[in-house]
């Protein structure tokens, strides 16, 4: 274990929040709500955590929200969440939320919001960890839902940091949702979206061209076009990269066949994040010490990122302001020789 990754404050600006759901979290609320799942055991649970593509995931990731029913269960799952954040020490973090599967059931919207929010206030008065929601909408689902969605959202427009878009990805390009992206961005709200995880680098120009993103969720297939690679040089545009779970998902087979390092080495905007952690068996710690030991990423690197995700955040400027200090002193303290 890396002393320097354990004590490095960290930000995340990529990670769903059913995603952080612990096989043992999942078969307690199913248990308490009385709702069947197709599973005995924690090592069953542990074994249909194994995938082999992204609608695979994301299939077993949406039968898993089955077990969450009320605001409770939101921040019982956030709050075990910001508890981790806490030992990582990561001092800001923007959860992705969606409200889709819940809506079909018939339940309230403001049970996702009302539990994740509970959540965060106690996490910031205890340990100060700031943050917030970035709901999205399930692309596969497609446009008349995220119309749907956008009705409910708007009205709840400032709780939120932005508004994303995530699920199946190949199919479903940014494109689709143009125009509800268009009243979104009119109503001052920042854009985020999942594009070029599975999807080739053409989803990513459309999420830049079709829905004028802030932030790129993924991105790591943009090296497959020059013009692509070029102009994220010149935009600088943010990408919240998350190694494991492109391996848990088999964007590639091995992390040493990441491309992090060459995302990097290009000068693109790259920040490091965990997606799913309780699926993909790494939270953020975890993520960094992989692309240490196997993408030859060095501790200057994993700092970069750091500075990169604090500038790419949706934090007050002084909150970013008093993020830089707290890493500029950690940074500063580790140069010291050691005696
Ligand atoms: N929802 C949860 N995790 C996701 C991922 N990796 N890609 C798209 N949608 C997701
Ligand atoms: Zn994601």
């Amino acid at each position: 274990m890396s002393t320097f990754i354990k004590n490095m404050p960290k930000v995340e600006l990529h990670m769903h929040i059913e995603g952080s759901m612990m096989p043992a979290t999942l078969m307690y609320l199913a248990e308490k709500n009385k709702i069947k799942i197709p599973y005995q055991s924690l090592e069953e649970v542990e074994q249909a955590y194994q995938f082999s593509n992204l609608t695979e995931f994301v299939n077993i990731y949406l039968q898993g929200t089955e077990v969450i029913q009320s605001a409770e269960d939101f921040y019982l799952l956030t709050r075990e969440y910001l508890v981790k954040c806490r030992q990582q020490n990561i001092l800001h973090t923007e959860v992705f939320c969606d409200i889709r599967t819940y809506v079909e059931r018939g339940l309230p919207p403001e049970m996702v919001f009302e539990g994740i929010e509970t959540a965060f206030k106690e996490s910031s008065v205890q340990d100060g960890i700031t943050g917030g929601m970035i709901p999205c909408f399930i692309r596969h689902e497609g446009v008349e839902k995220a119309w749907e969605d956008w009705q409910i959202f708007k009205q709840h427009h400032e709780r939120f940091l932005a508004i994303g878009l995530a699920a199946v990805e190949v199919g479903f390009p940014a494109s689709m949702f143009k125009d509800v992206f268009a009243e979104v961005r009119a109503s001052g709200l920042p854009i985020v979206a999942h594009a070029g995880e599975e999807g080739s680098a053409e989803y990513i120009w459309s999420a830049i061209k079709d829905i004028q993103v802030d932030r790129i969720d993924h991105g790591i297939r943009a090296l497959e076009d020059a013009n692509l690679v070029n102009y994220l040089q010149q935009s600088q545009i943010p990408l919240t990269v998350c190694p494991c779970s492109n391996t848990a998902l088999h964007v590639f087979d091995h992390m040493d066949q990441h491309v992090i390092g060459r995302m990097l080495d290009l000068g693109l905007n790259v920040t490091i994040n965990s997606d799913d952690p309780a699926h993909f068996g790494a939270y953020l710690q975890e993520n960094m010490e992989a692309v240490q030991q196997h993408c030859g990423i060095t501790d200057d690197q994993l700092l970069r990122m750091t500075y990169n995700a604090i500038d790419a955040s949706f934090a007050q400027t002084q909150r970013k302001d008093e993020m830089h200090q707290i890493l500029d002193d950690f940074e500063s303290r580790f140069e010291l020789p050691l005696i």
